[in-house]
């Protein structure tokens, strides 16, 4: 009989189950939307009971597409979009709030005035590898402590706990109000300004700065291991969960960045640039993060430099959905086909301030250079010229910290398909840009750290062998070009400072 492992990517705008074989190639997937909540402007919402919903619907799904039941399902894994917070209640199972979203930026005030008790925003990178910002978990379960009736008696009393949607998902699915799990992993521990980088426990000093009782938060577990078996009566039922990774290192681990010194990048709604370091924790001198790359089992911590963007591929969907510029996502490629160039227009899409490198949340978008000869054209070639743009920011400042320049990226995520984009990236950076034959590289990374624990997969050498290249950029602009449109992308960035008091 033939085995399989399924994967639930719990992300940003979608949730996905996907069921892999041994060779690491997808046999099924099933994939639904979940609603995009704005209440104001700057807050970003998740309902955690559709997010639940579509997760055993999409698990049922993707079993059904690929004619199999749970028993040919020998692990599942978890892997998750990071930092989105919820709070819910143990004894009922209910959110006491919507899940606050990673690009959220309310807690602002927060954490001013956490960077003012001293140090500003370097008050806790040492310990955490983070700057003091909005994206991360702490300041957002503090602002539901604060600000939803009785949430803070309860949380003290022990009846509310936190989760980011890895724990949401796993505690669900291994049971709830019933005996469910409260864990999570180390990369999705990372993400949330709490955890000590170097022991992998939460760090009480800082939970009480932020006035977040301990009794909150899961048990960090490593990220590939048993933590039970799925319980309620859904699809997988009885199948072992075995494997959590935040959705950027379940790429990272996807697409085989094993060693130091390899790095990927990954075009979702934002883009994440993830470098391996290996087990050393390499702080950053240049507005990248410091994380936990995986833990497998009992194996020594590997690290990654970060460089985190907020906003690529969703201001393709800004320009669809908000401004009915286009018809669909792929339709962006075909008018920025009809231009030249950009015709000196540049779009900086400041809508959740800037994150890396500058972690800025006074910045709010922009769009320079405008001339009456300026077309839709022209506005699809500098929305995805954006992308590409601040990816070279983060390359040249991963090429900073490392002290090592890159020589190649793979690359990965849904914005890979987009041929002029990725021509763009590579005549930016200067560097071949190498797509992989699998693409799905977020929910492949977790069903190999599920897999690796079952015996599934022996080793990591499996994983490396399961890799292959699909496509390769050459640059092809010239030099003195290269660097004349990225000084202009670099002023365009300064028009977007100082907009928030
Ligand atoms: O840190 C946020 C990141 O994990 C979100 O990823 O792919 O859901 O946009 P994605």
């Amino acid at each position: 009989m033939t085995s399989y492992v399924a994967a639930i990517d719990q992300g940003t705008t979608s949730t996905r189950c996907m069921i892999f074989d041994h060779s690491g190639r997808v046999v099924a997937v099933d994939q639904r939307e979940h609603e995009q909540i704005f209440p104001k402007a700057g807050w970003v919402e998740h309902d955690a009971e559709e997010i639940w919903e579509n997760t055993r619907a999409v698990a049922a799904g993707a079993l059904a597409k690929g004619d199999l039941v749970a028993s040919d399902i020998v692990a599942v894994g978890i892997t998750n979009q990071r930092e989105t917070t919820l709070v819910w209640d143990r004894t009922t199972g209910k959110p006491v709030y919507n899940a606050i979203v990673w690009q959220d930026t309310r807690t602002d005030k927060i954490v001013s005035d956490l960077g003012a008790l001293g140090g500003g925003q370097e008050r806790y990178r040492e310990k955490v590898g983070l700057p003091l910002a909005t994206y991360f978990s702490g300041p957002k379960i503090k602002w539901i402590l604060d600000n939803v009736d009785g949430a803070r008696a309860k949380a003290e009393a022990g009846d509310l706990v936190f989760g980011n949607m890895d724990t949401w998902v796993l505690w669900n699915m291994t049971g709830g109000v019933d005996g469910g799990v409260h864990v999570t992993d180390p990369t999705n521990a990372s993400r949330t300004m709490l955890m000590d980088l170097d022991t992998l426990e939460w760090d009480a000093g800082i939970a009480e700065e932020m006035t977040i009782p301990l009794s909150m938060l899961p048990e960090i577990r490593s990220s590939s291991e048993t933590y039970g078996k799925v319980r309620e009566k859904g699809a997988l039922a009885g199948v072992p969960i075995s494997g959590i990774l935040g959705d950027q290192q379940a790429a990272t681990f996807g697409q085989a960045c094993l060693s130091p010194g390899e790095a990927k990048n990954t075009y979702g709604t934002g883009n994440f640039m993830l470098l391996n370091t290996g087990t050393e924790k390499v702080m950053s001198d240049n507005g990248l993060l410091t994380t936990v790359c995986y833990k497998i089992g009992s194996n020594d911590t590997v690290y990654a430099l970060e460089g985190s963007i907020a906003v690529t591929g969703s201001l393709v969907q800004w320009l669809r959905d908000n401004l009915g510029l286009i018809g669909s996502a792929a339709e962006v490629e075909q008018h920025a086909r009809s231009v030249e160039d950009n015709g000196g227009a540049y779009f900086v899409p400041a809508f959740s301030g800037l994150f890396a490198p500058y972690w800025r949340s006074d910045a709010r978008g922009a769009i320079v250079g405008l001339t009456r000869f300026v077309n839709k054209g022209h506005i699809s070639r500098a929305v995805l010229e954006a992308t590409a743009f601040q990816s070279r920011e983060v390359i040249d400042a991963m090429n900073a910290d490392s002290g090592v320049p890159l020589k190649s990226l793979k690359v990965d995520g849904g914005m890979v398909v987009n041929e002029l984009l990725m021509q763009f990236q590579a005549d930016i950076l200067g560097v071949p840009v190498i797509r992989p034959v699998v693409n799905e590289t977020t929910a492949l990374g977790a069903a190999y750290a599920a897999g690796l624990a079952v015996g599934f997969w022996k080793s990591e050498d499996d994983i490396r062998n399961n890799w292959a290249q699909d496509k390769q950029w050459d640059p092809s602009m010239d030099e003195a070009r290269r660097e004349s449109e990225y000084r202009n992308w670099k002023k365009a960035v300064t028009k977007t400072f100082d907009w928030v008091e």
